[in-house]
């Protein structure tokens, strides 16, 4: 495995690792679903911990999309199991049912470019960022965001990526800005004049602007 910087489209690499729940080949964990793997800085922080509370309340979401969350924290698989216990407490949780990968040594870390290095450990070493790759069903990466330590993630703006991802690979369009699932999307600037009837029986409205192209076309969501 490289540890030069993914890109959207770049094949995601396999890997082997411990997890709280044991060993996993990451693409045999995978199998057919698509996968979010997220990063963390260290157990027991409290950015943290309301980050993985928050994904064991989505999980229905996820599943629903064909998405399976698995975090990354640098601390060991027994650290990461005594973690969950405060995470099912804090959220009020019953079961928390994704894995946690245990990178104590920061391996898959350095080589998926994960570091912060505005944030150090006590012993000065910098911490894992807050990296989110979603990975889809061909293990192609199609989404990439570092954010720093200091700053939680929204995980409703990922689900929102994901409904985009999955809509737009099969559809001619693409969405616009703040679109959630069932709002108005736009035709993609490739699709000929001549294709829309085809493409969008329901018809398209184009927005008159002052350069006088047609670009801004607008259409009702196609149904996946
Ligand atoms: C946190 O999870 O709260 C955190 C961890 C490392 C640096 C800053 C915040």
């Amino acid at each position: 495995m490289s540890n030069k910087a993914l890109n959207i489209g770049d094949q995601f690499p396999n890997f082997e690792a411990q997890t709280n729940v044991g060993r996993i080949d990451f693409y045999d964990w995978m199998a057919d679903s698509w996968a979010i793997l997220f990063s963390h800085p260290a157990d027991f922080t409290p950015v943290c911990t309301t980050e993985l509370a928050r994904v064991a309340q989505l999980m229905p979401e996820f599943l629903k999309r064909g998405v399976k969350p698995i975090a990354l924290s640098c601390d060991t698989a027994e650290s990461h199991n005594a973690w969950i216990e405060d995470i099912k407490s804090y959220a009020k949780l019953s079961s928390f049912n994704y894995p946690i990968i245990a990178d104590n040594k920061r391996e898959l870390a350095v080589k998926l470019n994960m570091l912060d290095k505005d944030e150090l450990s006590a012993e000065g070493i910098p911490l894992t960022c807050r990296a989110v790759f979603v990975i889809d069903n061909k293990k192609k990466l199609r989404l990439s965001i570092l954010y720093p330590a200091t700053t939680g993630r929204n995980f409703d703006e990922i689900l929102r990526v994901v409904d985009s991802l999955q809509l737009t690979q099969t559809k001619s369009v693409a969405t616009p800005a703040d679109w959630k699932q069932g709002g108005q999307c736009m035709v993609l600037p490739s699709v000929q004049a001549v294709d829309v009837p085809k493409l969008f029986p329901k018809g398209i409205e184009t927005i008159e602007v002052p350069s006088g192209k047609s670009y801004l076309r607008i259409t009702a969501q196609p149904q996946i």
